[in-house]
């Protein structure tokens, strides 16, 4: 860590690897690792021994001093598992940067069942500790990292930060990469990409000054995103020369997004991109996860690519000159993750809170999450179609020009829950929604027809098509089938 920059510390649950990434960090560095477990063996010998006759309260209180110590000291350490749930650990962290080593449960389990520590004899006991601490690591950190993410990039990433950011390492199957949330993060270095670097933005986002050096400027709005717009971003790599060396950097909302993604994924069979979100449903949901692409008259989405970005940097000074029907339009997708989140999430933005970098950065946690363990759609990805798929019969029957995607959401979350069976959480997810100017019931339409569209759904597999249901906030499933006669009711009660 050089001088000016403040300690890093790491932090996770036990057998998360956050000792052995501490150390990974400190050799790249050419640091010191502390850890804080080893220097309380060194003064008071074996934990195990310790807990076990001493008693876990006496234990936590030797524990809270030696890291308070250590913290105050600064530097490269690793947190002993249970520390932060000392308030007063809590509070001198504030004043550090805090990496969370996030690991699987069942990663954690397998590498300490075996290891004699006191809280690691009984897994039942051990699955209700994991869960019970992971909210207090999700709110002390500015820094989410799985423990195989490449250390020597991912502190690239961490050292280019702008002060107050925070950052979660994705890492899926088709590329790894940094998603970091704050404000002034559109001007940061980008370690991970290298070449030229091809701005693409629409009308409306480069009259501000989020994007001063756009090269290729798209006209604004959803019936932009075809292929005909897709041909003029690829010539226009092509005629000024552009290589697989160089990468594109998507300025804009998610129409922006997929789209100069789907041309950068296709341009000499892929170049780099990054994305730089500038609408609340991209920084929450499209600039994160790699699916890109463009619309057909006949369906939403229907041509495109996995190309996952190299770097998604949302700023949230960016947000100053978003209309508020648009900002709307991202609340509808804000409650959507938070209902797959549940938790700390769900708990903010059920209350009514506004957007801020912490919800925010909790929405793009979520999407990371998901996509790692499902890239392609296979099964758990298809949660964060929550709502969509009578959305999308919505917007495809609108033809695209009526409904805000972040709109067509609104209505299907409503449906969703209608179909789930959830009266209560519909009637408080409505009043959510309601409040923040979004559509709640909608006229004019030929419920038959946008019935008969949810069949089209992308995710059909022969006659059905699975909806995602909720059980409750953090429990949602995929692939339900549902009676034709409940999506009718469920799309009949939207009708005002
Ligand atoms: N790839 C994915 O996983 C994914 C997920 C969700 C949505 N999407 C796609 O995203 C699209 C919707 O994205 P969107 O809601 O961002 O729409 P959008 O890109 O059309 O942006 C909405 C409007 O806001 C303007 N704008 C953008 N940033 C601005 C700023 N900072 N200040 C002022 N104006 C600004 C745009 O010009 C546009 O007029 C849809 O095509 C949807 O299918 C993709």
């Amino acid at each position: 860590v050089e001088a000016s920059a403040r300690s890093l510390i790491f932090v996770g649950f036990m057998g998360a690897g956050k000792s052995t990434a501490a150390r990974a960090a400190a050799k790249e560095l050419g640091v010191e690792a502390l850890d804080t477990d080893k220097v309380f063996e060194e003064r008071y010998g074996p934990i195990p021994e310790y807990f076990t006759t001493h008693g876990e309260a006496e234990f936590r209180a030797r524990e809270q001093e030696v890291v308070l110590e250590l913290l105050d000291r600064g530097g490269l350490i690793a947190l002993g598992g249970g520390s932060i749930l000392s308030p007063r650990v809590r509070d001198a962290l504030r004043a550090h940067r805090v990496v969370w080593i996030d690991s699987e449960l069942e990663t954690c389990w397998n590498r300490v069942r075996h290891s004699g520590r006191p809280l690691a004899r009984n897994r039942g006991d051990f699955v209700d500790l994991f869960f019970a601490r992971r909210p207090l690591y999700e709110q002390l950190a500015d820094i989410v990292v799985p423990a195989q993410a490449p250390v020597a990039e991912v502190l690239a990433v961490v050292r280019a930060l702008p002060e107050g950011s925070r950052m979660v390492w994705a890492q899926t199957a088709g590329g790894a990469y940094p998603v970091v949330v704050g404000h002034g993060v559109r001007s940061m270095p980008v370690p991970t990409v290298g070449g030229r670097s091809f701005v693409v933005t629409d009308a409306n986002v480069a009259v501000q000054d989020w994007a001063p050096e756009a090269d290729i400027v798209i006209p604004a709005g959803e019936e932009q995103k075809t292929l005909a717009t897709a041909a003029g971003v690829w010539r226009h790599l092509a005629e000024a020369g552009a290589t697989r060396g160089d990468h594109v950097r998507a300025v804009g909302g998610g129409v922006v997004g997929d789209l100069a993604g789907f041309c950068a994924g296709t341009y000499q069979r892929g170049m780099p991109v990054v994305q730089q979100p500038t609408t609340l449903v991209a920084q929450v949901d499209a600039a994160i996860g790699g699916k890109t692409g463009v619309d057909l008259p006949e369906g939403k989405n229907y041509v495109g690519a996995y190309h996952q970005p190299r770097a998604v940097l949302s700023d949230l000074d960016v947000l100053a000159t978003l209309p508020d029907a648009e900002r709307a339009a991202g609340y509808a997708e804000v409650v959507k993750t938070a209902l797959i989140a549940g938790g700390h999430l769900w708990s903010r933005v059920s209350a009514g809170e506004d957007v801020d970098a912490d919800i925010v950065f909790a929405c793009a946690r979520t999407k990371v999450a998901v996509v790692a363990a499902d890239e392609r759609d296979g099964g758990r990805r298809q949660v964060l179609n929550l709502g969509h798929t009578v959305a999308h019969a919505l917007e495809t029957w609108t033809g695209y020009t009526r409904l805000r995607h972040g709109e067509a959401v609104s209505l299907g979350l409503l449906a969703a829950l209608r179909l789930s069976g959830l009266d209560e959480l519909r009637a408080q997810v409505r009043a959510l929604l309601e409040r923040a100017g979004l559509p709640v019931t909608i006229d004019g339409i030929d419920v038959d027809e946008v019935v008969s569209l949810t069949r089209r759904d992308k995710k059909r597999i022969g006659a059905k098509v699975p909806f995602v249901l909720t059980l409750a906030p953090g429990h949602v499933v995929h692939g339900q089938e549902v009676p034709d006669a409940d999506v009718r009711a469920a799309v009949e009660e939207l009708v005002a």
